[in-house]
């Protein structure tokens, strides 16, 4: 009988965050600790309902909605408050931002470059090294004939953005209508964002080159506190480029992207809300290019979840609901803030070997701590304290309770490996 090919595929690794909270749950050590996963925990280690959330939820409730299906591009009122958080009221009402609902911010990403592969045909996409790794997964997937390029985005030494690397590497390597992939804010994993002098000199690059930008929005409001605050390069490429009125670029790149994931800032994570916006220069019609964003949706998904799209409406659509969110959001930055300063001075108090600072220049949901691979196993192995190989540490997932375990636990595999 002839063998089928599926007989011999190799077994594949789990994800690693995946694999890393399925060896957590598993592991019966009373004082484990996750800081594996990038979701937000309260000070009892436990997921958080943002009580923004919650009123929406009940508001719902009581309205006795029906399930039919969305239409493909996604629930309408959504879609504009969507649109109305990553660029400010007046930018969203422009005819060339347009906007598509997406599975989340993954599918907003694996959308992105669908669309990318299939119609604006680069030979290169850069993506950061280090980055969320499902960014190179997502770009092998949906266009294995474009080339990914890494740009050095962390400067090992300096623990900071390396960003002499990265303009060097968009200088040198890339061609105009490569795609660059860019973090606006709360860069994953290493918590280092350019400022803002360095993202009007990246955008010059852009502009120059006539790169095609595709923005990763994952975590607008845990940078700052202040989901405008963090919207600002986007903001500003916007207006550097496809500003509707008076785009300060003459010969602006053909387009931009931007993803943008609501599964954090407002505790969405498993209902998988989120949005694709297409920009396109304000004298070109973006009807041609968004009609083929929607074939790709259709062929795909046929239409998006309706309840996370509900209650960001909700929210949005109520003042008194949405100062209520960014409280919210602000609970959940500064609380992080917070457990930066702990872990720092608790790691400074008992004399851990090495420079902690970085911790509290770091921002957003993670830290990359500079601990090496062997030390994260042992961690894990000896201390039951979980986090990503590369170092990576979610810094929700430290509290009052564990910051002095932690600590210690740092300390003891510093002195154990290299
Ligand atoms: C940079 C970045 N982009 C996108 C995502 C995807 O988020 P989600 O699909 O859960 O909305 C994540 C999640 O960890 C992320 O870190």
């Amino acid at each position: 009988m002839a063998r089928s090919s599926l007989e011999d595929m190799p077994v594949l690794p789990l994800a690693e965050s995946f694999a890393l909270t399925a060896a957590y749950n598993a592991d019966s050590f009373p004082d484990k600790v996750n800081l594996g996963q990038g979701v937000y925990r309260d000070e009892n280690s436990r997921p958080w309902v943002l009580p923004s959330v919650r009123s929406a939820e009940e508001r719902l409730h009581k309205q006795n909605l029906n399930h039919e299906y969305l239409p493909i591009t996604g629930h309408s009122p959504f879609n504009q408050k969507a649109r109305q958080l990553i660029f400010g009221r007046e930018l969203a009402n422009h005819q060339n931002i347009r906007t598509i609902q997406t599975v989340a911010g993954t599918g907003a990403n694996h959308l992105a470059a669908l669309f990318c592969a299939r119609y604006v045909r680069p030979k290169n996409v850069f993506i950061s090294d280090p980055s969320w790794d499902n960014h190179y997964s997502i770009w092998e997937t949906a266009g294995p004939d474009i080339t990914q390029k890494l740009y050095p985005y962390y400067d090992a030494v300096a623990r900071s953005f390396n960003f002499e690397g990265t303009m060097a590497e968009l200088e040198d390597s890339a061609e105009e209508n490569d795609i660059v992939v860019l973090h606006p804010c709360a860069h994953n994993p290493t918590g280092h964002d350019p400022t803002h002098d360095q993202w009007r000199k990246i955008a010059e690059i852009v502009g120059r080159k006539r790169l095609f930008v595709v923005f990763d929005s994952a975590y607008q409001g845990f940078a700052s506190g202040d989901p405008d605050a963090d919207a600002w390069a986007i903001r500003n490429f916007y207006s550097t480029f496809f500003g509707y009125s008076s785009p300060l670029s003459k010969n602006p790149p053909a387009g931009m992207l931007v993803c943008q994931s609501l599964s954090k800032n407002f505790g969405l994570y498993g209902e998988r809300i989120g949005a694709l916006h297409l920009i396109t220069h304000p004298s070109v019609s973006a009807e041609g290019a968004y009609s083929h964003l929607i074939r790709l949706v259709r062929s795909e998904i046929s239409c998006p979840a309706l309840f996370g799209a509900r209650i960001v409406d909700t929210i949005w659509s109520d003042s008194e609901l949405r100062t209520h969110w960014e409280k919210d959001v602000k609970t959940m930055a500064l609380r992080i803030q917070g457990v930066r300063v702990a872990l720092k001075s608790e790691l400074e108090k008992i004399n851990t070997k090495g420079d902690w600072s970085h911790i509290t220049r770091q921002i957003g949901m993670f830290s990359y701590t500079g601990l090496s691979k062997s030390q994260v196993q042992l961690l894990r192995e000896v201390h039951h304290v979980y986090m990503l190989d590369n170092g990576r540490m979610s810094m929700s997932g430290l509290n009052g309770k564990n910051i002095g375990y932690v600590a210690r636990a740092i300390k003891d595999v510093i002195g154990q490996a290299q």
